[in-house]
């Protein structure tokens, strides 16, 4: 019988512990009341962007005016990026990716018999086309521009490798056609460094890179100013109560 009775004890012991063990977070959680915080995780971006201060969006290059001297070797130096993954040559055999002969201009999963991502497929009902923006942004931030594709590929951040990049890709059996230069895409542009001649017609960036020294011709006849008088900020009125 003293037997059964230490067995009691024993077993009860067990027993008002293993209450304790599940009520205590549960008391403490009824006491602690913790709010979900309103962002889960962090958000990590590529710390590239940050550094270049890349706050305000860059201007989408002008094809019309960066392709015609864009540097093919460049731009198939900077293919050797891609080849871990992808053949270019005509007939070449997906790998990890698919092959790119013909890609820019060609439609969205232009390559019969590679596997697409669910995400690639998805994207191709919004942009059905590998124009030149849209290679563009894909290559600047791979899965930014198609979240969730399977291209594990950081992207290029530098404009002129992609510039030259994207010429070499229309090399490869790619026929589209390189747009008219468009005047709406000229301010931020890379500035013909070595004096070549200006696109005919275009006045180059009209008052968007004044340039110090001599005073500019405005239009009109107006000499550009270097600094235009800035409005004065707005009265800030106190919200009532604040
Ligand atoms: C780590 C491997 C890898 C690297 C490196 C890589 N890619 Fe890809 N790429 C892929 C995969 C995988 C896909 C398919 C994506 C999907 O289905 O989501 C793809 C898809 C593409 C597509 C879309 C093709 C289509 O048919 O719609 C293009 C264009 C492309 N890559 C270009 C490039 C270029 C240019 C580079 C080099 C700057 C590059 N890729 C680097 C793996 C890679």
């Amino acid at each position: 019988m003293s037997g059964d009775l230490t067995f009691n004890k024993i077993f009860g012991a067990g027993l008002a512990t293993a209450l304790v063990i599940i009520a205590v977070p549960q008391i403490a959680g009824a006491i602690y009341h913790q709010e979900a915080p309103e962002k889960m995780g962090y958000f990590v971006d590529a710390p590239e962007e940050a550094a270049a201060g890349a706050e305000a969006p860059e201007l989408a290059p002008d094809w019309g005016t960066v392709l015609p001297t864009a540097d093919l070797a460049a731009g198939e130096a900077a293919f050797a990026r891609c080849q871990a993954c992808h053949t270019i040559n005509q007939g070449g055999a997906n790998g990890i990716g698919p092959n790119l002969y013909g890609v820019l201009g060609g439609p969205v999963l232009h390559s019969a018999g590679f596997a697409y991502s669910d995400a690639m497929t998805a994207h191709k009902a919004e942009a059905p086309t590998w124009g030149y923006d849209e290679m563009d942004q894909f290559l600047t931030a791979p899965a930014r521009y198609v979240p969730g594709t399977k291209m594990s590929f950081a992207g290029l951040r530098d404009t002129p490798t992609r510039v030259n990049l994207i010429a070499y890709l229309r090399s490869q059996g790619s026929s589209l056609a390189i747009p008219a230069p468009d005047p709406t895409r000229q301010p931020g542009a890379a500035a013909p460094a070595d004096g070549a001649a200006p696109a005919e017609g275009e006045a180059p960036a009209a008052g968007a890179n004044a340039t110090v020294g001599a005073p500019i011709e405005g239009v009109a006849g107006q000499p550009t100013t270097e600094t235009a008088p800035t409005a004065p900020p707005a009265a800030t009125s106190t919200p009532p109560g604040a």
